[in-house]
């Protein structure tokens, strides 16, 4: 270390005197306390402006700037159909616009055990909790609606029903056709019949006796 009066060596017997060493620990300390200090981050104490801060850079002094005129988001880019769930026509689509795959199936078991299952039942069969205490209008089977489109079920989700809230803020519009997919899946394990399982699903079924 270099000090004003001069270069020292460590442990040098010629060290001016007044100037002192400073002691190992506590220049580890300072290196600490320096490591955690603001100004030293570039990346804090670079030139920028922040929300809601005024701006010396724009004449009407606002620094968040609202987007272009006809700017996209790029998670809007969605085919029309999937997006509003309706034809070129505007009737409902009869079947969702996206290939269903195993994986969207799973998607839409998760959602819709998070944000439907707690009123509709785990088997859409409207038996809850919620059901069972809700007297102003119980949330129903929707198994008993297998006739819908797909697109109604869609449209339900996004709008909303009656005393249903829209989910459109929780779930994208991906989601909310995979729930679509695997209330379609609910509905057809609740009225199959065993000669339209796959074998090996059938031979486990008739050994557990169900
Ligand atoms: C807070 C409880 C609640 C949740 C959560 C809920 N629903 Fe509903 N849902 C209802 C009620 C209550 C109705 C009946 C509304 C009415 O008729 O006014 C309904 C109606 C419906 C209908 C129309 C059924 C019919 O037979 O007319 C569909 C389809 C539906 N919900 C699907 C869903 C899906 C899919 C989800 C999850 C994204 C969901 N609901 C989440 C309470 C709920």
């Amino acid at each position: 270390m270099r000090t004003a009066s001069g270069p020292t060596q460590p442990g040098s017997a010629m060290r001016p005197r007044g100037v002192r060493r400073i002691p190992a620990p506590f220049l580890v300390l300072m290196l600490v306390a320096l490591a955690g200090c603001e100004q030293l981050d570039p990346m804090i104490s670079q030139q920028k402006v922040k929300p809601y801060r005024e701006s010396e850079f724009w004449p009407d002094r606002i620094s968040m700037r609202p987007p272009q005129p006809g700017t996209v988001a790029r998670e809007d880019v969605i085919a029309q159909a999937v997006a509003t769930g309706r034809g070129p026509d505007g009737a409902v689509l009869t079947r969702a616009p996206l290939p269903i795959t195993r994986q969207l199936l799973e998607t839409g078991r998760k959602r819709f055990e998070i944000n439907c299952a707690v009123c509709h039942g785990y088997l859409a069969d409207g038996v809850s909790l919620v059901a069972r205490n809700m007297s102003l209008r119980p949330p129903p089977s929707l198994l008993a609606r297998a006739g819908q489109p797909d697109g109604w079920y869609f449209q339900v989700i996004s709008e909303g029903f009656g005393v249903m809230p829209s989910y459109a803020s929780a779930l994208p519009v991906e989601e909310r056709w995979a729930i679509v997919a695997y209330l379609r899946a609910l509905q057809l394990s609740q009225s199959a019949r065993l000669e339209e399982l796959p074998p090996a699903e059938r031979a486990r079924l008739e050994r557990e006796g169900r």
